[in-house]
């Protein structure tokens, strides 16, 4: 079931969200959450990073896994999701290293070792808590259209439009955009405990729209979501935009 909760400004749905996973982390200290990258979590990692710091919760026993990163990206690259994650929460959080996890996304053999991920993330109990972006085109992680309901952690090739999006990350050069992420899959992310879809701007208003008004569809990854017991998504105006009488709660 998928709760809606809309927003007049993204800042406004940012600190909602990053309310939800403090409410997490003070329920349960030693959660596991999912973790998205992206310029939408930005506002909330910079809320979550202030509300730990000014003892809000103890952050110390969160264990947390990644969405996705791209391939052969090391870490110290900037453009790398490891060095964004370090930049906006692990590091001002001081996070230890063996409480992070990012897929793997280096090395030989990943079409082979990426389902591991889904192992290691079983070994530490499962995902509770899920954060996620949405893609323009209503991609997931980086479980574009097509993505198959029951997808593990896997090898993907990113679309044209996805690369065209991300390729201001890279200084608006789209060859500099690898053209593959080992990102969970829609089977992973379905397994988290709630999962928290966070969707601002009008960028977003054609996806949103999708997920929340047609059947689901692989034609549209989100739409998995509706399948899921427990999503809240926490929209903006502007990506609320296409949606009017739907709205389950509205947010001030
Ligand atoms: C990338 C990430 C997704 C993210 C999406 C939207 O493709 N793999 O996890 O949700 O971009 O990003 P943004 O928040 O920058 O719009």
């Amino acid at each position: 079931m998928i709760e809606l909760e809309i927003f007049q400004t993204a800042s406004d749905a940012a600190h909602r969200v990053a309310e939800l996973a403090l409410e997490q982390v003070a329920a349960r200290p030693a959660s596991v959450l999912g973790l998205a990258t992206g310029s939408t979590p930005i506002a909330i990692y910079q809320d979550i990073v202030r509300q730990v710091r000014a003892g809000r919760v103890v952050w110390d026993q969160v264990t947390t896994f990644n969405l996705d990163e791209y391939v052969g990206l090391c870490a110290s690259d900037p453009h790398s999701f490891t060095y964004y994650m370090q930049q906006h929460l692990f590091g001002p959080l001081g996070m230890r290293k063996q409480k992070w996890f990012m897929p793997p996304h280096c090395g030989p053999d990943l079409a082979q070792i990426a389902p591991r991920y889904d192992q290691t993330i079983a070994d530490h109990g499962g995902i509770d808590w899920q954060l996620l972006g949405i893609g323009r085109n209503g991609h997931i992680g980086f479980n574009e259209p097509g993505t198959p309901f029951d997808s593990l952690t896997h090898v993907a090739t990113l679309s044209e439009s996805t690369r065209q999006a991300n390729a201001a990350w890279f200084d608006g050069h789209l060859d500099d955009v690898p053209q593959q992420a080992v990102t969970m899959g829609l089977a992973t992310i379905m397994a988290a405990g709630t999962i928290v879809l966070a969707a601002f701007g009008e960028s977003k208003a054609w996806a949103l729209e999708k997920l929340l008004k047609e059947p689901p569809t692989p034609a549209v990854p989100a739409s998995v979501l509706t399948q899921h017991p427990h999503v809240l998504v926490i929209a903006d105006q502007a990506a609320a935009s296409r949606i009017n009488a739907l709205a389950g709660r509205a947010g001030t």
